[in-house]
């Protein structure tokens, strides 16, 4: 089913799909795993995706309750090279345009490699010395 309208349940549903992905992910899932647990339905990912879907919708334009920086988040994580933000960029991709149609899977993709030019720079993970 590929969306028209970007609203907070079809966010809801983009979000996990995209985290499940993502924890099947051999680059990824094991960098997830270790911070949060490998069980989407438990304590840990719960708040993990309840923040996400937060995330998004404020991305998007809607009345959200995130008032987060998602910098410090990924400071103390390890295993932020390019390539895993590469990745992850790669596997949002597929799951917008499997979700929404062309134009708005276009700006949730816009927006993802916009945050993650940000965090990469704020992150030093482009740095020669990581
Ligand atoms: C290699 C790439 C990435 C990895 C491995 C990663 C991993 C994680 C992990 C493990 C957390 C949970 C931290 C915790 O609760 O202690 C987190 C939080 C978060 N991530 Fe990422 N992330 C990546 C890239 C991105 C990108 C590109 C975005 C946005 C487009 C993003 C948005 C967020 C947000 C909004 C949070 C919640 C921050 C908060 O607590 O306010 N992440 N990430």
């Amino acid at each position: 089913m590929r969306y028209d309208v970007v609203n907070r349940d079809n966010i809801q549903e983009m979000v996990r799909a995209f985290y499940a992905c993502v924890l099947a992910d051999e680059l990824l899932g094991p960098i997830f795993t270790r911070v949060l647990g490998d069980d989407l339905e438990q304590g840990k990912w719960r708040e993990h995706l309840y923040r996400l879907e937060e995330f998004w919708i404020l991305l998007m334009g809607g009345v959200s309750s995130y008032r987060g920086d998602p910098t410090p988040a990924h400071a103390f994580i390890g295993g932020l090279t390019p390539e895993s933000f590469d990745r992850w960029l790669t596997l949002f991709k597929n799951v917008v345009d499997e979700h929404f149609g062309e134009q708005i899977a276009a700006q949730f993709y816009k927006k993802a490699v916009i945050v993650a030019a940000q965090l990469r720079e704020n992150l030093g993970v482009d740095d020669d010395d990581l």
